[in-house]
């Protein structure tokens, strides 16, 4: 019980700080993989059902219009567009976080 005691607040805080930790690009690659690379393209901008994303960050806007930030891809994985799916129930915030400092390396 002692251990218990003892493991269940430091979790918490371990917890915790993920949610500020920045994503990991390495796992962020598996999480596309996993859910992306169907319609999304990730080494070139040949259009599959979504556009490639190769260069993502690079370019000056999105197809909407909007600046190319953080908070705008987040909004896009959040909410989806047009046939993307939501992602904000389907992934967690650290799967969220990893696939887009993945999108930066692209
Ligand atoms: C069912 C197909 C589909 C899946 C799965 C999908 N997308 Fe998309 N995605 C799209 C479509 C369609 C668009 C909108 C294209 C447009 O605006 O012309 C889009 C747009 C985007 C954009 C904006 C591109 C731009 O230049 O405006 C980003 C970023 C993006 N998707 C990332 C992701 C990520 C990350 C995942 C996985 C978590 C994902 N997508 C999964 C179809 C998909």
């Amino acid at each position: 019980m002692k251990i218990v005691a003892f493991a269940a607040p430091v979790l918490a805080a371990s917890m915790l700080m993920a949610a500020d930790k920045p994503g990991d690009a390495g796992k962020g690659k598996e999480v596309f993989a996993a859910n992306c690379v169907v319609c999304h393209n990730a080494d070139n901008n040949v259009k599959k059902t979504g556009p490639g994303l190769k260069g993502l960050y690079k370019r000056d806007k999105l197809n909407s219009g909007a600046k190319v930030t953080d908070a705008a891809v987040m909004k896009v994985i959040n909410e989806g567009v047009e046939t993307m799916p939501a992602y904000s129930d389907i992934l967690s915030d650290e799967e969220r976080r990893h696939v887009l400092a993945y999108l930066k390396t692209l």
